[in-house]
């Protein structure tokens, strides 16, 4: 502060300098005196004392000056120090405000967990009270199970009682199960020596129906019978003997006589009875007829009419046939026979089957 002071001093006295030489230079345009010389010198002499006061102000100050700038430079290294230290402590600073705001963020996770923590607490202290209440429930039910188990342990003690007797009648039953298992293997043979037997009589059944059903078929065949007549009028026979068709038919009970051929077939082995009866009348000649079993003669009956009477042959015979054996009747040659009504017929049955 003292050498700022010195300074404006100094340069206020050069202004004034200054302003008296221009005065001087001014002056000495107008005149040129004497006195004016003498004032001069005086005033030259003046400044010389003031300039060489200056002068050593001017050496103290720079003297002040250069421990001024000495004291600056220091105070320059000083000051960067200081902001060195300032740089390095605003880092720190950066590096604290980072640090804090990690830290807030810390703390707002963990005020946010806390909360979740003291909800969870909240939570746990609600189940443990429900569980406590339940443990209530289950030990008044245990207290009522052991009294309910010491009711049932008596029972099972009956229980067992009840069992052991069972077990006595089981171990009767048993002995009587094993002869009935015995009686029912017993039985087991017996049945299979009837199903043997049933067996049998089975195949022995079928056979009969089979039988049976032949002989309903045979009785069938067997109901044999026929009578029957011949066309109105005379019939003669020629040079050689001529079948007689005997075609009126009166009964003919199972078809076996042919009123077309004359023939009888027998439809079973049996015992037949055949008969017939002929007739003639009007004028002299023979009457006459015949019998054939399978084309062989078995009877034969003839009258002789002499006057124009009627007249009759007749008669019967009992023959043996077997199935499809053949019977029909014959006019011999040169014989004749007549019929009006029912004076000429045929008629044969069955008497039994064999
Ligand atoms: C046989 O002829 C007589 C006389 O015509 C008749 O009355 C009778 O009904 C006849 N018999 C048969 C079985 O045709």
């Amino acid at each position: 502060m003292r050498a700022i002071t010195l300074l404006v001093l100094l340069i206020s006295m050069c202004g004034a300098q200054t302003r008296s030489t221009q005065t001087e230079v001014q002056t000495e345009g107008q005149s040129t005196g004497a006195a004016a010389a003498a004032a001069e010198i005086s005033t030259q002499l003046d400044i010389y004392a003031e300039l060489k006061e200056l002068r050593d102000m001017v050496v103290e100050l720079r003297v002040t000056l250069r421990s001024t700038q000495d004291e600056l430079k220091k105070m320059e290294a000083e000051n960067a120090a200081v902001k060195e230290r300032l740089v390095a402590s605003e880092t720190k600073v950066g590096a604290l405000e980072r640090g804090l705001v990690a830290s807030e963020t810390k703390v707002g996770a963990l005020e946010r967990g806390l909360v979740a923590s003291e909800t969870k607490v909240g939570a746990l202290e609600k189940v443990n009270e429900e569980q406590e209440t339940e443990l209530t429930a289950v030990k008044n039910e245990m207290i009522k199970l052991i009294s309910e188990n010491a009711a049932q342990q008596t029972e099972l003690t009956n229980v067992k009682t009840e069992v052991m007797n069972l077990i006595k009648v089981n171990a009767a039953q048993d002995t009587r199960l094993a002869a009935s298992e015995t009686g029912i293997d017993n039985m087991k043979v017996e049945n299979a020596a009837q199903e043997a037997e049933l067996t049998a009589v089975k195949t022995r059944l079928a056979a009969t129906e089979t039988e049976v059903d032949n002989l309903e078929k045979m009785t069938e065949r067997s109901k044999v019978a026929f009578s029957a007549g011949l066309t109105n009028g005379h019939i003669q026979a020629g040079s050689t003997a001529l079948n007689l068709v005997f075609t009126k038919v009166i009964t003919n009970v199972g078809q076996a006589y042919s009123s077309i051929t004359g023939f009888f077939t027998a439809p079973v082995r049996g015992v037949y009875y055949f008969r017939f009866t002929v007739m003639d009348i009007d004028r002299p000649g023979w009457l006459g007829t015949s019998m054939l079993k399978n084309g062989k003669q078995v009877m034969y009956m003839s009258e002789h009419e002499k006057d124009g009477t009627r007249i009759h042959v007749s008669s019967g015979v009992t023959l043996q046939l077997e199935v499809g054996d053949a019977v029909n009747m014959q006019i011999p040659a040169g014989n004749r026979v007549f019929e009006d009504t029912n004076r000429s017929t045929f008629t044969g049955f069955l008497l039994f089957a064999l």
